[in-house]
C-alpha cells in the first residue's frame, strides 16, 4: 500500500446545537455544546488512518491550549504527526459550528493554519517526499499549493484535492491534479466556469468528481456518465462527510481500487460518519466498510 500526506488545516471544533438558529442582531438559545477536534485536514487524515492507510498530518497549531488538546486528542489515532509546524505567533485554528436538523454551516478563523505556507513546505519538503499520495483542502494557504503542487507532479506523486471551502484554482495548476472533489455547490467556483455540470464533468474525464450529497458522487468516464450512489442512513450530524468521502477515497485510490470502486468506498465511510454528532466521531474503521462493500 501507498502511503499517504495530509497537507491541510488544524481547528479545534466548537460546536451549538440548536432548534432553530439565530438571524443577525438576534440571540437565542442553543440546547446543545461540546468542543471536539477537527480541521479538513486533520479529519481527513483521521478518515484514511482508521481506514489503515499509513498517513501523516502536515500542518500547523500554535503554542497555545487548543494545540495541546489537539495532540492529546490525536494520541487516539495514528496519524503521524513528526513534522507538524508550532507556530509561536498565531493561535491554533478555530471553527465555530451551528448544527439544526442535522445540517451545519461554519466559520473558521484559521490562524495557525495561515502558516502552512511555503516557508514550511520548503523547511519539511524532504519528509514530504516521502510519501506517495498527498491530499490536500483549501483552509491553507493558495500560494502553498501552487508552489507545491508542481513539485509533487514533477516527481509523478499522486495529487489528490478537496476543494473546500471553494476559491478558484488556476487551469494550469488542475492540469496538475490526479484527482479534484468539490461539491455541486463548490465546482463552478473552483473551475471559474459558469459551464454546466454535465460539460465540466466532459472537460476533465476520470478526473473531476462532484459529490452531491445524497444524490450521490457523478464523474465522467470518457464514454458515460457515472453515477455512483451513496448509502441509506438516518443523518444526525453531516460535518466531516466530505473529510470522510476524501480520506476514504484515498485510502482507496492509494490501494489501487479503480476509480469507480475508490468512490464507493469513500461513499460507504461517509455515509457511515454522519449516523454520529461531531466530525471525527462517527468516522468509520477499516471493517465496518469493507463489510458494507461487499454487500455493494
Ligand atoms: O469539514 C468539517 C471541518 O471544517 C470542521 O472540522 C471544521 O474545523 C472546518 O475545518
Amino acid at each position: 500500500m501507498r502511503k499517504i500526506a495530509v497537507v491541510g488545516s488544524i481547528n479545534i471544533d466548537y460546536f451549538v446545537e440548536a432548534r432553530k438558529l439565530p438571524e443577525l442582531g438576534e440571540t437565542k438559545l442553543g440546547n446543545h455544546f461540546f468542543l471536539s477536534i477537527g480541521g479538513k485536514g486533520a479529519n481527513q487524515a483521521v478518515a484514511a488512518s482508521r481506514l489503515g492507510a499509513e498517513v501523516a498530518l502536515f500542518g500547523s497549531v500554535g503554542k497555545d491550549e487548543n494545540s495541546k488538546i489537539f495532540i492529546e486528542n490525536m494520541q487516539n489515532e495514528t496519524v503521524d504527526l513528526t513534522h507538524l509546524n508550532r507556530v509561536e505567533v498565531a493561535h491554533t485554528g478555530v471553527a465555530f459550528i451551528e448544527i439544526c436538523n442535522s445540517e451545519n454551516r461554519i466559520l473558521v478563523v484559521p490562524g495557525a493554519n495561515d502558516y502552512t505556507n511555503v516557508s514550511y513546505i520548503t523547511r519539511i519538503l524532504d519528509e514530504l517526499l516521502v510519501y506517495d499520495v498527498v491530499l490536500f483542502q483549501m483552509e491553507t494557504p493558495m500560494q502553498m499549493l501552487e508552489h507545491l503542487i508542481p513539485i509533487l507532479n514533477e516527481q509523478g506523486k499522486t495529487i489528490i484535492v478537496n476543494p473546500a471551502p471553494a476559491q478558484k484554482i488556476k487551469e494550469s495548476l488542475i492540469e496538475m491534479i490526479t484527482y479534484l472533489t468539490p461539491n455541486e455547490y463548490e465546482y463552478q467556483i473552483v473551475l471559474d466556469s459558469d459551464q454546466s455540470m454535465e460539460e465540466l464533468l466532459r472537460k476533465y474525464p476520470n478526473q473531476l468528481i462532484i459529490t452531491c450529497g445524497t444524490k450521490g458522487v457523478v464523474y465522467y468516464d470518457g464514454h458515460s456518465m457515472i453515477q455512483v450512489p451513496v448509502i441509506k442512513v438516518d443523518a444526525v450530524d453531516t460535518t466531516g462527510a466530505g473529510d470522510t468521502f476524501s480520506g476514504a477515497f484515498t485510502v482507496a485510490v492509494s490501494e489501487g481500487k479503480s476509480l469507480f470502486e475508490s468512490i464507493q468506498f469513500g461513499n460507504i465511510a461517509a455515509g457511515l460518519s454522519v449516523t454520529k454528532k461531531g466530525a471525527q466521531t462517527g468516522m468509520p474503521y477499516r471493517l465496518e466498510v469493507d463489510i458494507l462493500m461487499k454487500e455493494e
